[in-house]
């Protein structure tokens, strides 16, 4: 219980770093949430503040989500890798510093996956791929592989406790992105593109 309690005060910390919050104030003086989608995250960084502070926005988020991964498995393995990823996603979403009000999640788990299991993180980034290099909708990339991701660990895995917190984190996620979704079926979402300012 200990460790769980440690995990959860870690990974909330850590995923409260919001990388696109802090690069679009230090380097563009606006606040990243105000623009583009109003998101806090990789794409809308891309798509307002262009390639090269996109990059450092990834390595950021990156970072912040491995160092907590690597304190998870420290701490209780396969298990508390997910436990912390859980947390970082609840501080990267709701940010302790900013507001509460930040991402939706996809690249910090994209990394807890990733450390969590690279055949989960291989099928799904596939997937993802081909999503989004056919339709430039990122989001749709994102819902897709977030609802397959519990599965996904399911059938390598067998292990209830352990869906059950993935199949929190994959609807938290989709939650997150239920405006996206509007538009994915309106067919209006925003297509990947540099700058574009559309709401
Ligand atoms: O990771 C977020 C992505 O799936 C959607 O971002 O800015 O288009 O809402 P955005």
């Amino acid at each position: 219980v200990v460790n769980i309690l440690v995990l959860a005060v870690v990974g909330y910390l850590l995923g409260s770093i919001n990388s696109a919050i802090l690069v679009s104030k230090l380097t563009m003086g606006y606040d990243i949430r105000t623009k583009g989608s109003g998101n806090a995250g990789l794409t809308n960084a891309y798509r307002c503040m262009g390639g090269g502070r996109t990059l450092l926005v990834l390595v950021g988020d990156v970072a912040k989500a491995a160092v907590a991964l690597y304190v998870g498995g420290m701490l209780m393995g396969a298990m508390g890798k997910l436990i912390v990823g859980a947390f970082v996603i609840l501080g990267h979403v709701f940010p302790l510093y900013f507001g509460f009000k930040g991402g939706k999640g996809v690249l910090v788990g994209a990394t807890m996956i990733a450390m969590f299991d690279w055949r989960i993180i291989l099928i799904l980034l596939v997937v993802f791929l081909i999503l989004v290099g056919t339709t430039k909708w990122v989001s749709l990339g994102s819902v897709t592989a977030a609802a397959l991701f519990p599965f996904l660990t399911y059938f390598f895995y067998r292990d209830i406790p352990m869906f059950v917190l993935t199949v929190a984190m994959a609807a938290a996620v989709i939650y997150m992105h239920r405006s996206n979704i509007v538009r994915i079926l309106h067919g209006e979402e925003n297509k990947l593109t540099l700058h574009s300012s559309r709401k």
